[in-house]
């Protein structure tokens, strides 16, 4: 039995939904335990890309079972479209596969209304949400007001949700100029879309704390990144859940002891989407060549991200807050060819160094001058390389100085977007 946490390292988008592919090939379980489908994981099986926003990462892997646990938010529309999607391609069978939580609190169309109209009048504090109403959800799971996915199967007590909700939400929305929604209407299409999914909607946390009695293996999956979580990350411009290794434990309901490994995804560089602080951007030429030799852009909005070098300083704060057993690094292909290679090692703000934590305050954040160590570059491909030491001398070093500086071992590298193009480094 192994329970296993995949924990994003960076502001999101590190490519957790391969390595969790990956290690999904020998686990019970896998669970999803925060955030809802503002996250866009994507796997690459034989070419074939799947992008997965709410179903979990093991869903690929037959025998897998699939938790959406009570920590997530969920939009039962979105949810409903990718399920059908993957029975249509025979990969979903039987609702045995795939559990969504009824402790999830469901994402109403008024939510993402909500949360575009607020973006729309934030001026410059826009926060660059993914516009899912992933904020609006979870501030009503807090104010005591939410919808569960439970509540989907009981019209009569959704009905008395959705009317008091809507009291308060539309004359939110009417303030900020934006269209209002009728009780009713709402209510018809969550009754309809609660009916469709009412094959997979059970207690998804007691089903966890079954699995861990019989010893069964578990993936916890989150999504996310470290510096995206709501009490850790760069606030105003982060996303609206705790996103760090302790969420799984709150998300899901279980004790911290009951983790034994917790994997940090970081990629060879530096993304991020939205607005925020980000020390080590590249806003040149540099950084666009990045942008287009790994794609980056956005699987969930299309949005081109922001890239960047490398930030060994956020991710030995990452290590400190999540406890990292070790990183899996992906990516290292895209850095094929470049001459040179830059990892941030320290920051300077007003006669401060910092190597290890980041200024709590984003605006400090934004102002540190990033301290930068070179290292050289390879030419050569190693997207078919399958043992780290075959990788070029250059590749190595660069992967062992993020382990030197962040104290935590790179034990998986990942070279290309396949399911098989990972490296698991002999220990
Ligand atoms: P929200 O989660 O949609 O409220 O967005 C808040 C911030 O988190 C924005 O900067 C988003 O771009 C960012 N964000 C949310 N989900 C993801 C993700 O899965 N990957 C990367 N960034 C994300």
């Amino acid at each position: 039995m192994t329970v296993r946490a995949i924990i994003g390292a960076q502001w999101g988008d590190e490519g957790k939904g391969k390595i969790v592919d990956r290690f999904a090939e020998d686990v019970n379980a896998v669970v999803r335990f925060q955030g809802g489908n503002n996250a866009g994981h994507t796997l690459v099986i034989d070419g074939h890309k799947t992008i997965l926003h709410h179903i979990p990462s093991g869903i690929l892997r037959e025998g897998v079972e699939n938790i959406i646990a009570g920590g997530v938010v969920l939009d039962p529309f979105v949810l409903l479209g990718e399920i059908t999607a993957l029975e249509d391609r025979g990969v979903i069978k039987s609702p045995a596969q795939l559990l969504i939580g009824s402790e999830c609190s469901v994402i109403a169309p008024y939510h993402k209304a909500l949360d575009v109209a607020r973006e729309q009048h934030r001026g410059a504090t826009t926060i660059g949400t993914t516009g899912r109403g992933i904020g609006p959800c979870y501030e009503d799971r807090v104010g005591r007001r939410a919808i569960f996915a439970g509540d989907l199967l009981h019209p009569q007590r959704l009905r008395e949700k959705v009317t008091q909700s809507l009291l308060e939400k539309n004359a939110l929305l009417a303030a900020l100029g934006a269209p209002t929604f009728e009780a009713d209407t709402v209510i018809t299409q969550l009754v309809e879309i609660g009916e469709k999914l009412r094959p997979y909607i059970r207690p998804a946390n007691i089903r966890v704390r079954e699995l861990l009695d019989a010893k069964a293996s578990i993936l916890l999956e989150g999504a996310q990144g470290t510096m995206l979580d709501i009490g850790h990350g760069t606030y105003p411009f982060v996303t609206s859940s705790h996103t760090v290794s302790g969420s799984a434990c709150v998300g899901v309901g279980i004790p911290p002891q009951a983790i034994q490994d917790i994997v940090g995804i970081t990629k060879a560089y530096c993304t991020r989407v939205g607005n925020g602080p980000f020390p080590t951007e590249l806003e040149d030429g540099l950084g666009q060549e990045l942008r287009d030799r790994g794609s980056e852009y956005g699987s969930t909005t299309g949005r081109p991200r922001r890239c960047g070098w490398i930030d060994a300083v956020a991710l030995t704060y990452a290590a400190r807050i999540n406890g990292f057993s070790s990183f899996a690094m992906t990516k290292l292909d895209v850095l094929s060819g470049l001459p040179v290679l830059k990892v941030c090692v320290a920051y300077e703000l007003d006669g401060v160094t910092y190597t290890n934590e980041v200024p709590v305050d984003a605006d400090d954040l934004a102002r540190v001058q990033p301290v930068f160590r070179e290292f050289k570059g390879w030419t050569e491909d190693i997207t078919h390389i399958k043992s780290f030491e075959k990788l070029p001398q250059a590749a190595q070093e660069y992967v062992n100085a993020i382990e030197n500086l962040s104290g935590v071992r790179v034990a998986y590298v990942s070279v290309g977007p396949d399911r098989d193009e990972t490296i698991v480094r002999n220990s």
